[in-house]
């Protein structure tokens, strides 16, 4: 029933791009998604390789959907708001902001009474299709308004509900902020192996793909974390030795404290966001 719904992007950049093309490979007809890009070769480029409909007006756009997607910079996203805002409530439509840290209060007050709105909280691996997404929705948002805002970010990975909307600081700390966590640790295990005489290409590529296996492990198994470290971790062996020096070094506090300076942030952004 989702697929059937009428969608509109507004700003047609890189998660456009990525959740259309998730859209369309997941089924999701064309003709039923509509683009405003005012970047007149990005929208025809759009437009020829994924045959949406791209138009240059966000009102325009936004007319007559069932959703319209905010997928532009958090800077933009109140100018964008209060252009679709009208037309989106007059017709009972749902906006989807994607835009990093702006809070429901703040696009409510935007799009003006009565809107239905679910933020979500994507991250850079959704321009793979690897994104883990959580979702928020607003009291006036319907349950086919929330299936329909979960069909669309699934088409670009996991998705997730968080109930309390505070909790999207804590989300960007871990999914939002993650992959840059994840960077760093593959970007010290490729120098260390290089320090240890492989060459660069070698050690980028078994640091990535243990990164890789590592994860589909976890995921694909029954097992915690904690479990699957304890069963590589033999007593007197290498990976103990390695274990030992992190645990030493406090890897778990460094990471503790930098999920919360990042939580942190995310609230000082949202309260900046919302006075602009
Ligand atoms: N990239 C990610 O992985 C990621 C992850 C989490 C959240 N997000 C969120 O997703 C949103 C979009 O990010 P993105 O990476 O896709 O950005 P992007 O590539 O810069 O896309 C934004 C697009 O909107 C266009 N635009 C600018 N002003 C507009 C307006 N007034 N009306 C309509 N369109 C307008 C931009 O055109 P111009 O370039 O010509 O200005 C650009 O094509 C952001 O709010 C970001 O916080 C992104």
């Amino acid at each position: 029933m989702t697929h059937q719904a009428r969608i509109a992007f507004i700003g047609g950049g890189n998660m456009a791009r990525s959740l259309i093309g998730g859209l369309i490979a997941d089924g999701y007809a064309a003709d039923r998604i509509r683009v405003s890009e005012p970047d007149r070769a990005r929208g025809e480029r759009l437009a020829a390789e994924m045959g949406v409909t791209v138009l240059e007006d966000n009102r325009e756009a936004a007319d007559g959907v069932d959703a319209a997607i905010l997928a532009v910079k958090p800077q933009v996203i109140r100018t964008v708001a209060e252009q679709v805002g009208p037309t989106l409530t007059q017709h009972g439509a749902l906006a989807v902001s994607i835009a990093a840290g702006v809070r429901i209060t703040d696009l409510e007050r935007w799009l003006g009474p009565p809107s239905a709105v679910v933020r979500c909280m994507p991250n850079t691996p959704s321009l793979v299709r690897s994104g883990a997404t959580a979702l928020c929705a607003n009291t006036a948002a319907t349950e086919a308004q929330r299936e329909l805002a979960e069909s669309l970010m699934r088409a670009v990975g996991q998705t997730l509900w968080v109930e309390d909307e505070r909790l999207m600081d804590a989300v960007t700390a871990l999914s939002g902020s993650g992959p840059a966590y994840f960077f760093l640790v593959m970007e010290a295990l490729e120098e260390a192996g290089v320090e240890l005489g492989l060459e660069r290409e070698a050690a980028r590529l078994l640091t990535l793909e243990t990164a890789t296996g590592a994860a589909r492990m976890a995921l694909e198994s029954d097992d915690t974390p904690a479990q699957l470290r304890q069963a590589v971790t033999s007593p007197g062996g290498t990976t103990e030795q390695a274990l030992n020096v992190l645990e030493d070094a406090d890897l778990r506090g460094a990471i503790r404290r930098a999920a919360q300076a990042a939580a942190t942030r995310a609230d000082e952004l949202g309260n900046l966001l919302g006075e602009q």
